[in-house]
């Protein structure tokens, strides 16, 4: 064996989505069986770190779990270690830098590196981590799908599935009452998971952050449906859609996240507008977070398993300070620093949306 690493360990950060159990499941089994290490698992992410929270994980923890959404370490979307938040009695919030708190407890532990799997948040958290010394080998997660160096997250496959099932049920009823009908889609400031759920569910209009939308277009174009033969429409709304020249819908600040925008509500902004404006009865589902829960679909499983093994792999060659990406068909890695406060939004070029215009589909800009 290349390297000297005894001991690592391995957590889940941010939002959780489907497939986080099979990479943990294929770090520790390839750890454990291959290469006879030890494996740690941190609980609830950077919070257990600065926390002190960590148990060794066996071949028997991770065994069952393949097929199960959700992480059985936990994890947490407000921790920011080298900018905690502490809580005082009065109420009040001051940010304290615990990196060297963390490190001091992955060495008292000998662990010798840490798989960190995650979003662009707990990218951007290892990155002290590395400052710091300890070789991060990051794994990319969201169902948002927009981590960059990476043609695809696990988590997003799930999402998706999820999200067109959701549109397709919409479709019928909207067809019996001749609605508009929304759906909205999470996947912050990326259009993916809309332009994916939009385009397999054949829907109407599709909204994205990345296309501002004119409403007066989204109206005509429902109305033009309404007046030559469909009398419904389906509406794939991204909650990061904008109209030109206006801003995001926010449904609430959440003061300790790292990233405290939540969006959620443009979906429901666009349905008064829609019916106002033309008079057709409009209706939105939010999706939230069902789209991130639930069995993970056979490509999550297997994006996970290919991950977390390619993660092992990396630390045993050798590697310090990667993160696992997809590069076309290949499982490669690049360096973990330039990921880090990025985000991958769909490029106007996209191959899908010129498909999606091609059939008629409305982008509203
Ligand atoms: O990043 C994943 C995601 O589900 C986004 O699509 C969504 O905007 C956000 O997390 C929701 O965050 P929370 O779980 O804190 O409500």
């Amino acid at each position: 064996m290349p390297s000297s690493i005894r001991r690592i360990a391995v957590m889940t950060g941010g939002g959780d989505c489907p497939g986080l159990n099979a990479v943990i499941r294929a770090v520790t089994k390839t750890a454990i069986f291959e290469y006879g290490l030890e494996v740690v698992g941190i609980e609830d992410g950077f919070l257990g770190l600065v926390e002190n929270r960590m148990h060794l994980l066996t071949a028997i923890d991770v065994s069952d779990i393949l097929t199960r959404g959700g992480t059985i370490l936990g994890s947490n979307n407000k921790c920011n270690p080298s900018a905690f938040v502490v809580t005082h009695t009065d109420g009040s919030h001051t940010k304290e830098n615990r990196v060297d708190q963390c490190v001091q407890h992955l060495n008292d532990r000998d662990i010798d590196a840490m798989v960190v799997i995650g979003g662009d948040g707990t990218m951007s958290g290892a990155s002290s981590f590395v400052r710091a010394g300890v070789n991060c080998v990051g794994v990319p997660k969201t169902i948002d799908n927009d981590i960059v160096g990476t043609d695809i997250t696990f988590g997003f496959s799930t999402a998706r599935y999820v999200a067109t099932a959701a549109l397709d049920r919409i479709h019928t009823t909207a067809a019996s009452h001749h609605r508009a009908m929304i759906v909205e889609v999470m996947g912050r400031n990326a259009g993916w998971l809309a332009l994916h759920a939009g385009v397999a569910s054949g829907s109407d209009v599709i909204l994205l952050p990345e296309i501002d939308y004119d409403i007066d277009r989204v109206c005509d174009y429902v109305v033009d449906r309404s007046q030559h033969g469909k009398r419904f429409s389906i509406l794939c709304v991204s909650e990061g859609a904008k109209p030109k020249g206006g801003e995001l819908t926010v449904d609430y600040y959440d003061e300790k996240s790292p990233d405290p925008i939540r969006l959620g509500g443009v979906g429901k902004v666009v349905a008064d507008q829609i019916e106002s404006k033309t008079g057709i009865e409009t209706r939105c589902t939010i999706l939230g977070h069902v789209q991130r829960g639930g069995t993970p679909v056979p490509e999550d499983r297997i994006l996970g398993t290919l991950f977390g093994h390619a993660a092992l792999e990396a630390l045993v060659d050798g590697k310090q300070n990667r993160m696992i990406v997809m590069d076309g068909r290949d499982v490669t890695d690049i360096d973990i620093l330039q990921v880090a406060d990025k985000q991958r939004q769909v490029p106007l070029d996209d191959p899908l949306i010129a498909a999606a215009r091609g059939v008629g589909t409305e982008f509203g800009g």
